[in-house]
């Protein structure tokens, strides 16, 4: 927890209060787990404590399972998975992938990865939508309910793909809509899922808390608000002040993103809190101000920047090794790799990336690295040892689920109580080969005996 992080807290569903960041750490350890198991059985509710937390933001293509296992192991509480669209990830397959140790959902029809977790992040990942129908939602957050800790809603992106569609920072227009689609995931979702939502502020003070008080009411465990409204672009300065006007709307917690990009932003933006929230005459013994804050872009350039303690912060070309090593792990696709390191390179605000990695100019770098076509290329130029024949042939690439066919509905029905066979993609479609292979064959003799017969006739 950030030095000074605030003692009120609200956790979750059953809303109990914990004091301090021993006892927010000891709580959010205790808290339940989903099973994973299918059976759903995790008993005690989705209770997750959000008390001081450092939460890895919702980013396409940067928060995919690389980044928020290398944020877990930095210090990050809890992670965000990239916004994934409802429509995108319905019909998804479930397949447990053991070349990886990864659960993948893959689309059956483009054969293309989804979304990937895996059982180390379970306990603190929550799964981003995109979405503007309650139906739709449920749906879709059914397939992955069981391997994520939470679902979040995305009501803040402003991009015209997502508003046209009605989803994102379009729901902050139709609070109806917002709202159906929360009460249909709290009333479908298992208890063990928790469910939370991240919005933009509107117009006015009043309208962000309203709003914010609908999706409390219509069951978000737990309320981002991105401090920025939604015309206001990234480089515009987030309004950490406006936080102090919001964060007592609601009684759940509230998490505040917006322009964290270094531990010493962190620390002012506590201070900033409490002297706020004395000024405000908070209540003697209690500190005002958000429950935890969300890191964007300050992640994607430096996922160290979770480390609250200064003595293990890895030098930077360390914590670039310690990604690309994640990446080969988690089976990230080379240019999904390329593309973040592009931007860790690159840095921003306040992260200013070195002139010179690995022995040569940045721009240089930055130039070879595009013309790299493979992890293992990306690895030998970092001085990672990478064995390309010790992972399966589609490893690492865009193509790894081509190959791969969705199980039979029995083996589909096995997976569902939880005995799915832990095949790599190959394996398993060489196994539904080998399978039909008996009546093809059979097919393939009555055919020769039909050309027999009639060669005979
Ligand atoms: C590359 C990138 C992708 C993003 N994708 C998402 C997304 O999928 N869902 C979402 O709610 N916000 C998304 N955002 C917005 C961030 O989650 C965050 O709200 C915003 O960047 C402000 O936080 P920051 O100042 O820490 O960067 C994205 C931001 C970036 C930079």
């Amino acid at each position: 927890m950030a030095p000074g992080a605030p003692a009120r807290e609200t956790c979750g569903a059953g809303r109990q209060r914990c004091f301090g960041a021993a006892r927010a750490r000891a709580e959010r350890a205790m808290a339940p787990e989903p099973s994973g198991d299918g059976s759903g059985a995790a008993g005690g509710g989705s209770r997750v404590c959000f008390s001081g937390v450092e939460i890895l933001a919702p980013m396409v293509r940067a928060s995919t399972l690389a980044l928020r296992l290398e944020c877990l192991r930095y210090g990050a509480d809890l992670v965000f998975g990239e916004e994934i669209i409802d429509k995108k990830l319905i019909g998804a397959a479930r397949v447990e992938n053991s070349a990886f140790g990864t659960v993948d959902f893959v689309s059956p029809r483009e054969k293309v990865l989804i979304f990937a977790t895996s059982k180390e992040e379970r306990s603190r990942v929550f799964f981003q939508m995109g979405t503007a129908d309650a139906a739709l939602a449920t749906q879709a957050a059914m397939l992955v309910a069981r391997d994520v800790r939470g679902i979040d809603v995305n009501m803040g992106c402003p991009k015209s793909f997502s508003v046209k569609g009605g989803m994102g920072a379009a729901l902050l227009s139709t609070p109806e809509v917002a709202s159906d689609i929360l009460r249909a995931l709290r009333r479908n979702l298992p208890e063990s899922c928790a469910l939370t939502c991240k919005i933009r502020m509107l117009e006015t003070t009043a309208k962000t808390r309203d709003f914010m008080q609908l999706c409390e009411k219509s069951g978000a465990e737990a309320v981002t608000v991105h401090c920025r409204t939604r015309d206001e672009r990234p480089a515009e300065p987030a309004h950490w002040d406006e936080i102090m006007r919001l964060w007592d709307a609601v009684k759940v917690p509230v998490i505040c993103n917006g322009d964290f990009f270094t531990r010493r932003q962190i620390d002012e933006f506590w201070k900033f809190c409490h002297g706020a929230g004395a000024a405000d005459g908070a209540a003697a013994g209690e500190k005002a101000g958000p429950s935890g804050i969300m890191i964007a872009r300050g992640a994607l350039w430096n996922p160290s920047i979770f480390c609250r303690d200064a003595s293990v912060v890895p030098s930077f070309e360390d914590m670039v090794r310690n990604y690309v090593r994640a990446a080969v792990r988690a089976n990230s696709t080379y240019q999904n790799c390329k593309w973040v390191l592009s931007q860790m390179l690159a840095g921003g605000v306040g992260v200013t990336a070195p002139n010179e990695f690995v022995g040569v100019p940045t721009k240089a770098f930055n130039r070879q690295l595009s013309t790299m076509k493979s992890m293992g290329a990306i690895c030998e130029k970092l001085g990672i040892p990478h064995d390309a024949a010790s992972f399966p042939q589609q490893a690492h690439m865009t193509t790894y689920y081509r190959g791969w066919e969705p199980l039979d509905a029995q083996a589909a029905a096995a997976a569902a109580g939880g005995t799915l066979p832990q095949k790599r993609p190959g394996d398993q479609h060489r196994e539904e080969i080998e399978d039909v292979a008996p009546e093809l064959r059979g097919e393939a003799d009555d055919d020769a005996a039909r050309k027999r017969a009639r060669t005979e006739a």
